[in-house]
């Protein structure tokens, strides 16, 4: 025999040595779901561990996280008004707006802040759009996104995160930001989104279930891999700085795709559902918990994920899981 692949595993140091993927705590970002009022921390059923956070607890949380590395934040606004026009999405007093002044206020460049940009939590119809005879208008709907990316800049967000699936929304948000002075505000694009099951548990976290009708008209049909890429080099051309792939599990492929097409980072979007489906079987003791977490984050890495957005960022951060 010439190759002896075992001779490589033979114990733990060289298994170190030869392994091809590794984590860093800089590579994860933790989403919170941010509400109204004071003094709230509310769990989230379908989510275990994750909570809704008044601003005033969203900051207590955030100091501690980040004692653990915990630096990265992906903020989603939960319970504003709901409107047909989506006009409290752009408003310069929503929650997320506050949030975003209120963490740059205490934490300056020690936090870095993204925001999600869609208005589906802040329509009647709960679509991510302008809804016309049940159907997401496009252009109009690019209009309101830009507003709201542009809300977000002006608060100091540092990267916004648009997740609506619209044409043309990121070089439409590129444009309004640099015309307004917000030239290094970053776009962390969800280019390649699937309309998926497992954002189930979030659309309970984040109230934005659509009331009528499924997001396909704008999400992508899972069954296509070759148009993920159109998606994925468009928002680059349009000047998107970071592509991101979602949800994570079920489309590794994808990521590993994408990876041979673009030289720029990736990120992919661990989605609630994931997140769920482990939290319950762990709570079972039917799997082990922190070894399929981490079974998952390294293949996210191998699949070529630079960046993951999860929210086991706290386990894995606060337990020192790496
Ligand atoms: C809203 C949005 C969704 C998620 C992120 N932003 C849900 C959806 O598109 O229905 C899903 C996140 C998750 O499931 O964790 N556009
Ligand atoms: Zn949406």
């Amino acid at each position: 025999m010439t190759q002896r692949p075992r001779r490589l595993r033979k114990n733990p140091i060289i298994r170190e040595m030869v392994a091809e993927t590794r984590l860093a705590k800089d590579m994860f970002i933790y989403p919170y779901f941010v509400v109204e009022g004071t003094g709230v921390v509310h769990p989230i059923d379908a989510m275990p561990g994750i909570n809704h956070f008044s601003v005033d607890q969203l900051i207590k949380d955030i100091e501690k996280g980040l004692k653990h590395g915990i630096n990265k934040v992906l903020l989603f606004g939960v319970g504003e008004e709901k409107t047909q026009d989506a006009s409290s999405s752009f408003s310069n007093n929503s929650v997320v707006v506050k949030a975003v002044k209120a963490l740059k206020d205490k934490f300056g460049d020690s936090l870095y802040v993204i925001t999600d940009v869609c208005v589906c939590a802040y329509t009647t119809h709960g679509h991510c759009g302008i809804l016309h005879d049940d159907y997401v208008h496009n252009d109009e709907s690019v209009e309101v996104l830009a507003k709201m990316a542009l809300a977000h800049a002006q608060a100091g967000a540092d990267m916004v995160a648009p997740s609506d699936m619209m044409d043309g929304r990121i070089s439409a948000m590129r444009n309004l930001m640099d015309k307004n002075g917000y030239e290094n505000t970053a776009i962390m694009s969800y280019s390649i989104k699937y309309a998926s099951a497992y954002y189930g548990p979030f659309r309970e976290a984040a109230d934005s279930a659509p009331q009528k009708g499924d997001r396909k008209s704008y999400q992508m049909d899972f069954r296509n891999g070759n148009e993920s890429m159109t998606e994925g080099l468009l928002d680059e051309v349009e000047g998107a700085d970071v592509l991101m792939v979602k949800p994570a599990l079920a489309y590794m492929d994808v990521i590993f795709n994408l990876r041979q097409n673009t030289l720029l980072p990736i990120a992919c979007y661990n989605v609630s559902g994931e997140y769920s489906m482990v939290k319950a079987a762990a709570a079972k003791g039917w799997i082990d918990e922190q070894k399929i977490v981490m079974e998952n984050m390294y293949a996210f890495a191998r699949a070529g994920a630079n960046l993951i957005i999860t929210y086991h960022t706290k386990d894995i951060l606060e337990k020192g899981w790496i």
